[in-house]
């Protein structure tokens, strides 16, 4: 069998486009502008050009961008007075504060000064609350955008094998969550987990997100199942700087119904998901109806 590739670039640029259509019907009927705010402390260059990409982003779908970007020696109380800020700011529908932080900074007081109604991240201990009781919440972006191709290929996804090999909480914990709400039986395995292959090999649905160069190989895939591949990983190979996922693509391919590559295929849902995110994040402050298909 060689699987079909879902091609998550042309996915993600299909729901920017819905998004852009709801930004202009708001912008036409309400007079409302969606707004994303994204915070940046300090240099790191793979936070830089993540910033400069969301920031462009958001302007290329219509809605407004916030740029804060603070020195790294920012002291805590001066970061969450900006939070603060941002939290009381009307025309700031969603606040980003881009991880990782500078290590004099505590990630997790941070994240929770971010109202949750704006937390266009999910990662607010309240949102992660209501995520794991099937409530109402900002989803993770990541997670949210393996979803939306998920629901997409398979249609209903009541019932089937689902196995998460990562239990961070950015990813693992919140697609478990996700997969569960929509009836799959979830298994979250990870680096201790005892013949992972075996495990693997029972998934309809195999989720990586491990951050494992090719950890996840075409023997450890149950032939017919959709391979979701979260890892983005750069390695060296015949002298050559390359971008591999934490799936051996080639092996994988060859067994899998259907595989998402490295580059072109979780990766573009991610921003496409933090758009949607802060649409979703504006409706509901504003009391309108929300974007559908959007969310979980
Ligand atoms: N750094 C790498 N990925 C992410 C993300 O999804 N959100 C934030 N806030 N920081 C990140």
């Amino acid at each position: 069998m060689t699987a079909k590739v879902i091609d998550g670039k042309a996915f993600a640029a299909k729901v920017r486009a819905q998004v852009t259509e709801h930004v202009a019907r708001l912008a036409e009927q309400n007079g409302i502008q969606p707004g994303l705010a994204v915070v940046l402390v300090g240099e790191d260059p793979a936070s830089k050009v993540y910033v400069k990409n969301k920031h462009a982003s958001t302007i290329e779908v219509g809605m407004a961008s916030f740029e804060h970007r603070l020195d790294a020696s920012t002291g805590e109380a001066e970061l969450l007075a900006l939070i603060d800020q941002l939290n009381a700011d009307p025309k700031v529908h969603g606040i980003l504060v881009q991880l990782p932080l500078p290590a004099h900074l505590n990630s997790e007081l941070v994240i929770n000064r971010i109202a949750p109604a704006k937390d266009v991240d999910g990662f607010h201990i309240s949102n992660v609350g209501l995520l794991g009781t099937g409530q109402k919440s900002m989803v993770p972006c990541t997670p949210l955008g393996c979803l939306m191709m998920l629901r997409d290929h398979h249609g209903s996804l009541a019932g089937l094998n689902a196995v998460v090999v990562g239990r961070s909480n950015i990813v693992g914990k919140p697609m478990a969550q996700l997969l569960l709400g929509d009836s799959c039986t979830v298994t979250i395995a990870h680096s201790r987990t005892k013949d992972l292959a075996e495990v693997c090999k029972r998934a309809d649905i195999l989720v990586a997100a491990v951050g494992r160069p090719e950890m996840v190989t075409g023997d450890m895939v149950k032939p017919g199942a959709t391979v979701i591949d979260v890892g983005i990983n750069r390695i060296e190979r015949d002298g050559k700087n390359k971008l591999v996922g934490d799936v051996h693509y080639e092996s994988a391919a060859a067994v899998a119904g259907a595989i998402t590559p490295v580059p072109g295929g979780v990766g573009p849902m991610t921003i496409a998901c933090l758009l949607a995110n802060t649409l979703t994040a504006c409706c509901r402050a504003n009391g309108l109806e929300e974007p559908k298909g959007l969310t979980a």
